[in-house]
């Protein structure tokens, strides 16, 4: 995640006016940061990942921007998690593992409101989408098969700008 990404997230957030957002892949927190500093007072985030490593440096982060009570963490695999949690969320950003993004789309739009929005990133994954870069890897193989379902998927209007590392953006329909 670059500066750009999170400044995307933001103005994201703050456009679409979203209140409740899931996460998919917290790390160290730097998104949710973004996503947080977006949101009003009363909206909320819940983020997944198992790593418990990450997410306590993530806390500490997010006690010294003075976000935490905006955020939850669940400690878990997000396809475990997911159907978990009881929604409507508005706004949903999925940065976890590659060959787990059908997943994580599955298990997300039902969660999510009609005109809700899910964020995807990584979607040229570095050239290697397209084959810009060759590669046939199981995370590369995954993106392009993703992106193709991901463009004309029956629930979403969804399209893929081709700005930092690629950017999936969706609206349920
Ligand atoms: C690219 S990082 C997330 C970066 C973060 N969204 C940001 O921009 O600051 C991917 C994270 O996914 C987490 N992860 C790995 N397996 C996962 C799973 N099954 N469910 C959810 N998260 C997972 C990793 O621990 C890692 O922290």
């Amino acid at each position: 995640m670059t500066f750009s990404t999170s400044s995307r997230l933001f103005v994201l957030v703050r456009a679409t006016g979203a209140k409740r957002v899931v996460e998919v892949g917290t790390a160290i927190g730097y998104s949710a940061l973004w996503m947080a500093l977006a949101l009003p007072p009363d909206g909320r985030i819940v983020t997944i990942d198992p790593d418990r490593e990450r997410t306590a440096r993530a806390r500490a982060f997010w006690k010294e921007a003075g976000v935490s009570d905006r955020i939850e963490v669940r400690n878990a695999r997000a396809l475990d998690e997911l159907p978990r949690l009881d929604g409507p969320f508005d706004l949903a950003f999925i940065d976890a593992l590659k060959p787990e993004y059908e997943g994580y789309l599955a298990a997300t739009l039902p969660l999510l409101r009609a005109g809700g929005t899910v964020v995807v990133d990584n979607l040229l994954w570095d050239g290697r989408a397209s084959g810009a870069v060759a590669a046939d890897d199981a995370s590369t193989n995954a993106i392009r098969e993703f992106n193709r379902k991901f463009v004309k998927h029956p629930s979403l209007d969804a399209t893929i700008l081709s700005v930092g590392d690629g950017f999936g953006i969706g609206v349920k329909r």
